[in-house]
């Protein structure tokens, strides 16, 4: 088996030194190096389903870890519909599986009129 494929890689030097953070998913603590993604923390952790599908309930998992196929949606931190494979992992971050369909927030900004 090729070692180097399954070598976790840092986008800097920065984050490669931010140590282990803990962080809880569906009630659980769980622990990862800082500085990877959630979906990555998640799947160290052995968790392999995110969501389920509104169409059909399936189990849902990250597929293209790369933001295209929102495959890996969950809640963070009380927020809906978040890219687990787009956001770095945080210290004390509180993760729930997504269940159906959601719905999205309007966010109101200052160039909206
Ligand atoms: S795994 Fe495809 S968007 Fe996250």
């Amino acid at each position: 088996m090729n070692t180097i494929l399954f070598k976790t890689v840092h986008a800097d030097a920065n984050t490669a030194r931010s140590g282990t953070v803990s962080f809880e998913f569906e009630g659980r603590i769980l622990t990862a190096p800082g500085g990877i993604s959630v979906a990555a923390a998640l799947m160290q952790n052995q968790v392999l389903q995110f969501r389920d599908s509104p169409v059909s309930g399936q189990p849902r998992a990250p597929y293209c870890q790369m933001g295209i196929c929102f495959e890996c949606l969950v809640q963070i931190n009380g927020v809906q519909n978040r890219q687990a494979c787009m956001i770095t992992i945080e210290e004390g971050m509180k993760i729930r599986m997504q269940h159906g369909q959601t719905t999205f927030a309007i966010v109101q900004t200052e160039d909206a009129e």
